[in-house]
């Protein structure tokens, strides 16, 4: 279902509204039409801050407002897919932000919901739209190094800048502590971070899929307790997946996912999420969210492409820093904006958006196999998680 003008409702006006209202207020096809959240104080501030017209403390009432034909869902994790089911059903297009469902059952309900009317339903996965991350892309589709047959994923520490884009009324953010509201059970920062690991995993295996996930565990009772950003409200874990390890479907391929970062008790000199993809002819290195300290001949880079007997060539990509992490990626502005711009894009030109709810419902699959993994301390393939297969009890 085409339209040509997009008058958005966001629901959910915490951290990362803020980034997904650049990315509508930039697009000449949108407007955000209304604002919702339950705290009337932080609704009424946003808007007023932002000039919006509409403000509603009821998600009913802004779906039930037919001036609405686009709703960006930015609340905490567990109302995601029925939020999305709720919009589809009353025919409004969905940008619904990861973790698209805490199971897969929810999750396809949601896109059967969305099939049935035929709105587009898209999951917001910025890791896919990073300017880095696509580079990366482009140079692999190219053969830059040849077939890709591994990926190295290194978290180290995200370093949150003094000052965010974030309301001065705090919001209440425990859901990310709470097993069922954050879907991950004992495992809640894995079950909100890995699907950005996991969707990255296949974009830079150019879609091959990832078939079994092994989870190393670390117990962190005798280890320093740190606290992470303060705009979260994580602290180390005592039990903790430091390292994930994965194989996919093609039996020549594998991965690796490495975290070592204040907030799990350890200490990487480099900064945020980096990854190598490595292939039989050459090896790049790419910043991700957060990411920095990539350095080639003494200059700080972005992007790095080693081909055998070739120069290695680097690249930067100067899109004006980020707005929460002190890193040389713009993660949560030009990531967030580019990938809002693709779905309004693909709603004036009625094409599907190339993240959709499937591929949300997918990763949180293979997030769950790492989960299962953690839990039964064995490898998992991702098709043992079931439609109704859970974290939390
Ligand atoms: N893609 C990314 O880079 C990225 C970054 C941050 C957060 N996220 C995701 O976005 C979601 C929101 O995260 P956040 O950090 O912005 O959350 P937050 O806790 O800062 O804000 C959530 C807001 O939703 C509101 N809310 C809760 N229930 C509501 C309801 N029923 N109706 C209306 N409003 C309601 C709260 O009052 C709060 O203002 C999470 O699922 C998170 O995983 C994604």
């Amino acid at each position: 279902m085409k339209i040509d003008n997009a008058r958005v409702g966001i629901v959910g006006l915490g951290l990362v509204a803020y980034s997904h209202l650049k990315g509508y207020r930039s697009h000449p096809s949108a407007e955000v039409a209304a604002v919702c959240d339950l705290n009337d104080v932080r609704a009424d501030r946003f808007a007023k801050e932002n000039g919006i017209p509409k403000v509603y403390t009821s998600y009913d009432e802004m779906l039930a407002d037919a001036e609405i034909n686009v709703v960006d869902i930015a609340t905490p994790t567990h109302m995601h897919a029925t939020m999305t089911a709720m919009a589809a059903t009353t025919g409004k297009h969905v940008l619904c932000e990861k973790p698209f469902c805490r199971y897969m059952g929810e999750g396809l309900l949601a896109c059967r919901s969305g099939a049935r009317k035929g709105v587009k339903i898209m999951v917001g996965e910025t890791y896919v739209f990073l300017s880095s991350h696509m580079k990366a892309r482009e140079l692999l589709e190219a053969g830059e190094i040849g077939r890709p047959l591994q990926i190295r994923q290194r978290h180290g520490a995200w370093l949150e800048k003094e000052q965010l884009h974030a309301s001065d009324v705090p919001a209440d953010r425990s859901w990310r502590l709470d097993p069922a509201q954050s879907g991950g059970g004992a495992f809640p920062w894995i079950f909100d971070h890995a699907v950005h690991f996991f969707s990255t995993a296949e974009y830079l295996m150019l879609d091959i899929p990832v078939r079994e996930v092994f989870a190393v565990t670390a117990d962190n009772r005798g280890v320093r307790r740190q606290k992470g950003a303060a705009h979260d409200p994580y602290s180390t874990a005592e039990i903790d997946i430091p390292i994930i390890t994965w194989k996919y479907e093609d039996p020549a391929c594998h991965g690796v996912w490495i975290r070592a970062e204040r907030l799990n008790g350890k200490y990487d000199y480099m900064l945020g999420f980096n990854t190598a993809v490595i292939g039989d002819r050459g090896m790049i290195e790419v910043l991700g969210e957060g990411g920095g300290r990539l350095f080639w001949d003494g200059a700080e880079q972005h992007l790095l492409l080693h081909r055998e007997g070739k120069d290695t060539l680097t690249f930067r990509f100067d899109e004006g820093g980020d707005d929460v992490w002190k890193s040389e990626i713009s993660y949560y502005s030009q990531g967030h904006i580019r990938q809002i711009h693709h779905f309004l894009d693909c709603l004036v030109n009625d094409r599907e958006p190339r993240y959709t709810g499937e591929n949300g419902v997918r990763v949180v699959q293979c997030t769950l196999a790492a989960i299962r993994s953690a839990r039964e301390n064995r490898p998992v393939r991702v098709e043992e998680i079931g439609e109704d297969y859970k974290a939390y009890e």
